[in-house]
């Protein structure tokens, strides 16, 4: 076998929430800094950081499988790095299992990469999954290059522990980057390129830091600061925890006209029982009453959310609450998914698992209604005018794809550009997207 060399390549692949994509952007941005490049795909490339997920079952499964199928013909494989949440909660177990692996890094330790990849090139191996918090920011380069649409983590981790959840072993306590760094990195952004951020945090809604005055800030007072760069045309935010929606961000919603009509905010279950077995500390009354309050402030806001069906214990009358609480609020889209038991969390071991076939048949009900929602939402727009942001190209010739500022996919006819804003009128619904007349 040839002596292992310095990687010239490298490939980021990465999985779950857009933290991880965030997580994803900034390794390769730290690895192009060292002087490699970034190709399209794995097999071509010398050093393959497989950024993980640990959310839902199969995830560790799914890692052992794809670090298989980057092995050539030839027997050679590159140097594989396995980072994210899997790396953080299972790092060792991989190490041992998987001798191919010869990089495990958690994410709060990604800014060490290069040590990393360098002892690996040497033919050693290296595992960090310490969560100092902050550290890692600090030790990235700059932003330089960005597409329209940007992301950036202003918050990380959780302190709430929902029962069946992994996230705050895996991402650590809730820290708030600091406001000034993130001006700094938003104006970056904005200067490689974003006309549109999105601020990302697991509890994102939950940020707070002090401004350059010393006084305390929460995150409606960084959107009001970011909506002062006549550059920056949106700015979006996700995910909320209800607990932390504040007075103050509600009103921003009616207040900053940059900030899109847009809220996703997880309710998880329509069962106060359930909700309480999940820890998550708020009732359906009390969500749907926030949900009020916020509709005062932008009535045309669209709400998303996220939905866990089969709960431990959940009874088929308490998964019918769901059902109702879905068609109170009229989801313009949602995220639904069968709970999924996760190693180390309570929920884990709670009696009464709900069956495979029932979860599937609930699933499939909350998918109807959820679709019934976002095809009322979708309609309910018809006749609207409103801005899209391109992103892409279409399917038919002359066709181009955006956004609209309920986060709705609108298709249109035209010459435009990525990124250009385009002024619209919503002609047509479906449940998955909107076509839109340029005026
Ligand atoms: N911090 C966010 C979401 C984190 S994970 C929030 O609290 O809203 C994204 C979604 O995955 C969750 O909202 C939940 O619906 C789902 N999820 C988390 N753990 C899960 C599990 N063990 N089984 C099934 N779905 C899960
Ligand atoms: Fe997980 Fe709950 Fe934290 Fe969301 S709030 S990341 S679901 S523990
Ligand atoms: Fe998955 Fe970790 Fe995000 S578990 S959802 S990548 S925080």
């Amino acid at each position: 076998m040839s002596a292992p060399t310095a990687p010239k390549t490298f490939h980021v692949k990465s999985f779950g929430c857009q933290m991880n994509v965030y997580d994803g952007e900034r390794m390769a941005e730290l690895l192009g800094a060292q002087g490699m490049t970034s190709v399209g795909k794995g097999e071509d490339a010398d050093l393959v950081v497989l950024n993980t997920c640990h959310i839902r079952e199969r995830a560790t499964e799914k890692v052992y499988s794809d670090i298989g199928r980057l092995r050539r013909d030839d027997g050679s494989a590159p140097i594989i790095a396995v980072a994210g949440c899997v790396a953080q909660a299972e790092g060792d177990e991989i190490m041992a299992r998987a001798p191919s692996v010869k990089v495990v890094v958690g994410p709060q330790s990604y800014h060490h990469l290069p040590e990393m990849v360098a002892r690996a090139a040497a033919g050693g191996r290296a595992t960090e999954t310490d969560m100092p918090a902050e550290a890692k920011f600090a030790a990235l380069p700059k932003r330089r290059k960005s597409g329209p649409s940007a992301f950036l983590t202003v918050q990380e981790g959780c302190d709430k522990f929902c029962t069946y959840c992994v996230v705050p072993y895996t991402r650590g306590a809730e820290i708030s980057r600091p406001f000034n760094d993130l001006v700094e990195e938003a104006k970056l952004l904005v200067a490689g390129g974003a006309r549109e951020i999105t601020l990302l945090g697991q509890n994102v809604n939950a940020w707070g830091s002090e401004d350059e005055k010393g006084r305390k800030v929460g995150l409606d007072g960084l959107i009001r600061t970011l909506a002062d760069d006549p550059d920056l045309q949106r700015i979006r935010y996700t995910t909320s925890h209800p607990n932390d929606m504040t007075d103050g961000l509600i009103a921003a919603h009616g207040e900053i006209d940059k900030l899109m009509p847009f809220l996703h905010l997880p309710v998880q279950a329509g069962s106060d029982r359930v909700l309480k077995a999940m820890n998550r500390s708020h009732t359906v009354e009390s969500y749907l009453k926030l949900l009020d309050r916020v509709r005062e402030a932008r009535p045309d806001i669209a709400i998303s959310g996220d939905f866990i069906v089969g709960f431990p214990g959940e009874t088929n009358s308490e998964f019918e609450e769901t059902l109702h609480v879905i068609d109170a609020v009229g989801y313009a889209q949602a995220f639904s998914f069968k709970y999924s038991p996760r190693p180390g969390t309570p929920a884990a071991t709670m009696p009464d698992h709900v069956s495979p076939e029932e979860m599937d048949e609930r699933l499939q009900r909350l998918q109807a209604g959820l679709q019934r929602n976002s095809l009322a939402f979708n309609q309910s727009s018809v006749g609207r005018r409103c801005s899209v942001m391109v992103e892409r190209k279409g399917r038919q010739p002359g066709q181009w794809l955006g956004k609209s500022p309920w986060l709705q996919s609108v298709h249109f006819i035209g010459d435009f550009a990525i990124g250009d804003l385009v002024d619209v009128e919503l002609i047509e619904a479906g449940p998955n997207s909107l076509s839109g007349r340029v005026l």
